[in-house]
């Protein structure tokens, strides 16, 4: 299933949580909320005490991303702050399983990302036991960067890998995606598509997300 996740890194801070309700209202079932440490990557942005304080006002699946050291410190924090879905990087995970496990055991979906240097066979060992793989397709730490088209074969891997194994994982891109590079993300075998400056530097962002999805469903899988 396609679906699109508003990243409110591009989004106005100043009123957060009306920007989490308005995504809501523009079609969008999940959020994408990226927490970044100032180690893992260059950036710091936010934590859980502010997904909790915006929790209440979207119905849309809370997809966290932690661009973090250590995640498995902070996985109940995030399911306490309302996270559906915890993403952590296998790049800052000792024992990747350890943490898979504990977001499970959170009552969350648990997702593993790859940077764009990382070869995505290492999330192979995993793969049974995760709900979704997010490949990077930038540098983590910052939105509004150029979308990365080597990341594609990365995607096709991946993709290739799960149907052989017969696993329906979902398969995430966050990084530049816009109207263009959703279709490429697409045809690799992506089908869950992150978008910050693409969504929010837009005057009709219901628009944006609608033709986002268009654009997925038209080419998702016609490169595999
Ligand atoms: C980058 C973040 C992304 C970012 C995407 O480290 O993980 O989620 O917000 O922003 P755009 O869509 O502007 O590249
Ligand atoms: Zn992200």
């Amino acid at each position: 299933m396609i679906r699109i996740a508003p990243s409110v890194l591009a989004c106005d801070f100043s009123v957060l949580g009306a920007e989490a309700a308005r995504m809501q209202d523009c079609g969008a079932e999940m959020l994408h909320l990226d927490v970044m440490d100032g180690m893992f990557v260059p950036n710091i942005s936010f934590g859980a005490p502010v997904i909790r304080a915006i929790r209440d006002k979207s119905r849309a699946q809370f997809d966290v991303h932690l661009m973090i050291c250590d995640p498995l410190r902070y996985i109940d924090d995030f399911r306490a702050a309302g996270a559906d879905s915890i993403t952590f990087h296998i790049e800052a995970a000792e024992a990747p399983k350890k943490v898979i496990d504990a977001i499970h055991a959170a009552g969350c979906r648990a997702a593993v990302s790859v940077k764009p240097g990382t070869p995505v066979e290492t999330v192979y060992p995993f793969l049974q036991d995760l709900e979704m793989v997010l490949v990077m397709t930038v540098e983590p730490g910052f939105g509004g960067q150029a979308f990365l088209p080597q990341m594609c074969q990365k995607i096709a891997a991946l993709r290739k890998e799960c149907t052989e194994r017969g696993l329906s994982t979902d398969i995430q891109v966050d990084g530049g995606i816009n109207a263009s590079t959703v279709r490429e993300a697409a045809a690799a075998g992506a089908n869950v598509f992150v978008a910050g400056s693409a969504v929010f530097r837009s005057a009709d962002a219901a628009a944006v997300i609608a033709q986002l999805r268009t654009s997925a469903e038209e080419a998702y899988g016609t490169q595999l």
